[in-house]
């Protein structure tokens, strides 16, 4: 049988879960705190996850550092907008019928579609209905209202995006942003993409605060999180 490699999340990929006091969850508390620490004065609330191509660990380390934030006792709201490829909700078992595009749709209010998960303080919004227009709707006034208004229900909101240079949703979305952490492959995506991704991240003024280095290599899964 011929084995084609697929980037398909993983659900052992939700390690800080399954496995809370192992070494690999120790180090998404390690990022929690860093970022933490990277805006002693203005408390971050909305942080987006993102990276120069596909591939790089998004998804597994924003799934992972809300649980860590979550564990910290933090209400920690979850948001799928991967409008285009969403997998968040595969990560934690769930399924995607309803989510953020119905909301963005004006078929359902947040309150309807928010879904717990094993922890208590952590609720997703997945994606929804994949759209025609992932974009636009990102970039729409009621996306900003509704990141507003969760502003005042969540501790902090942690937000996966596609990358950057595929498409435009993650430049629109860091605009409703306090900051950004890039995820990256270091040795595997080529330098001149990242510095690309930093700049067209500068261009529109996002806050960028930091990079996570995710190593994805079974004997040496690490992720690391360092300043510029
Ligand atoms: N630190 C890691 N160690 C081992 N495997 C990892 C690590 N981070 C991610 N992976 C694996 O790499 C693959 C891609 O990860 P993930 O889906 O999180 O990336 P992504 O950046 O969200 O991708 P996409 O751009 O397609 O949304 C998945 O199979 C995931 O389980
Ligand atoms: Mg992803």
């Amino acid at each position: 049988m011929l084995h084609r490699p697929t980037n398909k999340v993983n659900k052992n990929s939700l390690v800080s879960l399954l496995n809370p006091a192992s070494p690999v969850s120790e180090v998404y508390k390690t990022l929690r705190t860093n970022i933490h620490f990277s805006s002693i004065d203005s408390p971050l609330k909305v942080i987006m996850m993102t990276s120069a191509v596909k591939g790089e660990g998004k998804t597994t380390t924003v799934c992972n550092l809300a649980v860590a934030y979550a564990q910290e006792g933090k209400k920690v709201l979850l948001i799928d907008c991967d409008l285009r490829a969403p997998a968040v909700h595969q990560l934690f078992s769930q399924s995607n019928r309803t989510g953020l595009t119905n909301i963005l749709a004006n078929q359902n209010q947040w309150q309807e579609v928010i879904r717990d998960t094993p922890i208590d303080t952590l609720s997703l919004l997945t994606s929804g209905p994949i759209p025609p227009n992932p974009a636009e709707l990102l970039g729409s006034s009621r996306m900003q209202a509704l990141i507003e208004e969760l502003r005042q229900h969540y501790d902090v909101i942690l937000l996966d995006v596609p990358p950057v240079l595929a498409v435009t949703d993650s430049l629109v979305v860091s605009a409703l942003c306090d900051s950004v952490v890039m995820v990256v492959v270091a040795g595997k995506v080529d330098k001149e993409l990242v510095k690309k991704t930093k700049a067209s991240l500068e261009h529109v003024n996002a806050r960028l605060i930091g990079v996570v280095f995710n190593r994805i290599n079974r004997r040496e899964r690490k992720a690391a999180f360092s300043y510029y």
